[in-house]
């Protein structure tokens, strides 16, 4: 298997200026970003609040690139439409948020949008392997979920790389692809470290939003995560 070319980068505006969040996207798209990821906070699922469909929708003819909905947020079939028809081109809910995860990752798909589920550092593993078929993406978190700016969380590592393997025996065996995705606490210096370990899709919200753009300090900060893991 060659991974070798493959690498995603999903700044997550968390970290963004949401006085200006038109021009933040465009110049993360400017930079070279492969998607824009958009965490949804409800206070209830997680203890902070954040931004809905109407900001998905605000931001949506900004940009080219997909827009990568993270919903930290229960119950999810309600927003799942509205995200839908708010731009998102692809939706992943922690499965413990949903009463029927099967469902809710169909009626992603059949709106036309991507699908996945998330693992927080304490969800097992095994909560994917029921319905593989229905995975367009696995997103692991490397922190708790809640905050931006969090201390990866190493563990992530070996789990990462079981997945990892899941994916390619399930593919061996006639599966779809699916994209490994990892959330939380990534940086110029652990980056190899987590593609290294399976990832083909990484988020990084503080590490590129903390950049001064002026100058294109985001294009410097993306150019720097992307040769961090040259030659891997
Ligand atoms: C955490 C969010 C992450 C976070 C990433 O709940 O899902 O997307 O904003 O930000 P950093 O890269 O700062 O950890
Ligand atoms: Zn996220």
């Amino acid at each position: 298997m060659s991974r070798s070319n493959i690498l995603r980068l999903a700044p997550s505006i968390l970290s963004a200026d949401f006085s200006r969040l038109g021009d933040e996207v465009r110049a993360i798209e400017r930079s070279g970003a492969d998607m824009v990821h958009f965490d949804v906070m409800d206070n209830h699922y997680v203890p902070n609040l954040s931004i809905g469909p109407l900001v998905c929708e605000a931001i949506r003819p900004h940009v080219h690139i997909p827009i990568d909905v993270h919903l930290m947020a229960e119950p999810v079939d309600a927003l799942i439409p509205m995200f839908v028809k708010a731009g998102a081109d692809i939706i992943t809910f922690h499965p413990e948020a949903s009463k029927h995860v099967d469902r809710s990752l169909s009626m992603i798909q059949d709106m036309g949008c991507k699908a996945g589920l998330v693992l927080n550092p304490a969800t097992s593993v095994h909560c994917i392997d029921h319905v593989m078929n229905k995975l367009d993406i696995i997103l692991l978190m490397s922190v708790n979920p809640g905050f931006g700016g969090q201390q990866f969380i190493v563990s992530t590592l070996a789990k990462l790389r079981t997945l990892r393997q899941k994916i390619e025996v399930y593919r061996q065996t006639g599966g779809q692809p699916i994209w490994l995705e990892v959330d939380g606490g990534i940086k110029i210096n652990n980056i190899h470290d987590v593609v290294h370990a399976g990832a083909d899709t990484c988020v990084i919200g503080s590490a590129v939003f903390g950049a001064p753009d002026e100058d294109g300090g985001y294009c410097n900060v993306m150019q720097a995560l992307r040769s961090a893991v040259e030659g891997f």
